[in-house]
Formats: C-alpha cells, structure tokens, sequence
C-alpha cells in the first residue's frame, strides 16, 4: 500500500505539517506501507485554473503536463491523504485549485453515453485531516464539520467514487490539545495501514 501525503500551508515549521509527519509516522510503522509527502508550497504548484484547464473540462483540448504529473503521482497511490488548515470553513485555496485543476473531466470522473456521471477513482481511498483554530464547541454549534463533510467528502470525492475511509477535524486552541493531536495524527495513519485491506468494503462516510 502506498500512501499520498498532500499538505498545503505556506510554512513547512507549522502545525500542519507536523501532523502530516505524524500520519505517516503512523502509516510507515507497518511493514509494507510506503508513503510520500507532497507539499504543494515548497513545489510551487499553481493553483489558478487556466484556459487550458478549461479546454480539457469543454473537450476541445488536452491536459496541462504539471497536471498530468500530479494526476501520475495521484495514480502510484492507493491511498490520499490531505492535511491542511481550515480556512474560511474550507480548504486553503492552494489545496482547492489542486483539486479544480487536477480531479478533471476523464481522469476523475467522466460523461456516460446516456449522459449519467461515470466515477473513475473507485480504487483510491481517501483520508482527510481538517486543522481547525476553533473549539469544538464552536464546530458543533454551527455545523460547520458536516458542512465541510458535504463540500468536501461528498462534493469532490464522493462524485468521483473515490471512497472516504476517514475524516477528521484537529482542533487545537491552546498547547495540551495539540499534543493530543498528535498523538491522534500518529492513531490515524496507524489506523489506515491497519485497515488498509478493509477500505473499499466499509469508507466512513
Ligand atoms: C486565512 C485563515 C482562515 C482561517 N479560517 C478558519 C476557520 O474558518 N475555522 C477555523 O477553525 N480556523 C480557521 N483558521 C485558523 C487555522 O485553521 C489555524 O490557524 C490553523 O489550523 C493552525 O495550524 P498551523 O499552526 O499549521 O497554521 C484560519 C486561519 C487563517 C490564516
């Protein structure tokens, strides 16, 4: 099983990103699991849709080659796991335009004869981690987890088949809960290598 470690912050030193070590920390310590990093801020990955992004979506063009390779690195993966901050109660924009300009018409998902939605990623399970500067209180009273959810799991992955086996929100305002957040990021990639033959039969949501 090899695993797609995706963060997008602007600061390798931050919060997010340690937890993103922790969650391989978690997944490499089973024999067998491979895992690789991928930050799209130290890469450069640009993020805005071009012309040429809208040609392939309208048909009338191919694919870019910086979003060939992603889609290449994306297909060497069973596993893709994003760990990014919640910005306005979503994804940073960075992670966002990865996924407006890589999950494309054809690769992600496709047009059937009869006009149905065709999901193509049925094969890659998914793990999101959320780093959230609220409380949970704050989560719970707003519904803002279940609205990620909906954006995010059902919206994007869900359309594209590609089956949720976690999704999970780190909340930490104040020192102690970030250590716990560690300690959870390490529990989830221990978590996914350990049901990793499991995945495709019970995703989370
Ligand atoms: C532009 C911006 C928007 C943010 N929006 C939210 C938000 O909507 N909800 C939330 O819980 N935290 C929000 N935060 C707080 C970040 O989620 C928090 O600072 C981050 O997860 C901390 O992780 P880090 O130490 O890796 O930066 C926001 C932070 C920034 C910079």
């Amino acid at each position: 099983m090899h695993a797609l470690v995706v963060t997008s912050h602007p600061s390798a030193a931050s919060f997010t990103h340690a937890v993103a070590r922790q969650v391989i920390a978690g997944l490499d310590a089973h024999p067998g699991h491979t895992s690789e990093m991928a930050d799209l801020t130290a890469e450069g990955f640009d993020p805005r849709f071009t012309a040429t992004d809208l040609a392939l979506f309208e048909r009338r063009g191919a694919a870019d080659a910086s979003v060939l390779a992603e889609q290449q690195r994306i297909d060497r993966a069973d596993l893709l796991v994003l760990v990014y901050p919640v910005y306005w109660w979503s994804m940073p924009g960075l992670l966002k335009g990865w996924i407006d300009r890589v999950f494309t018409q054809g690769w992600a998902y496709d047009e059937g004869p009869d006009g149905a939605t065709v999901k193509l990623l049925g094969r890659l399970a998914v793990q999101l981690v959320g780093i959230g500067g609220a409380d949970q209180g704050t989560y719970a009273r707003h519904g803002y987890a279940d609205a990620m959810r909906t954006q995010i799991d059902h919206g994007i992955f869900g359309y594209c088949g590609a089956p949720v086996v976690g999704s999970d929100f780190l909340l930490h305002p104040d020192a102690p809960s970030r250590e716990r957040a560690l300690r959870q990021a390490l529990d989830i990639g221990a978590g996914l290598a350990a049901r990793a033959p499991h995945w495709h039969a019970s995703p989370a949501a």
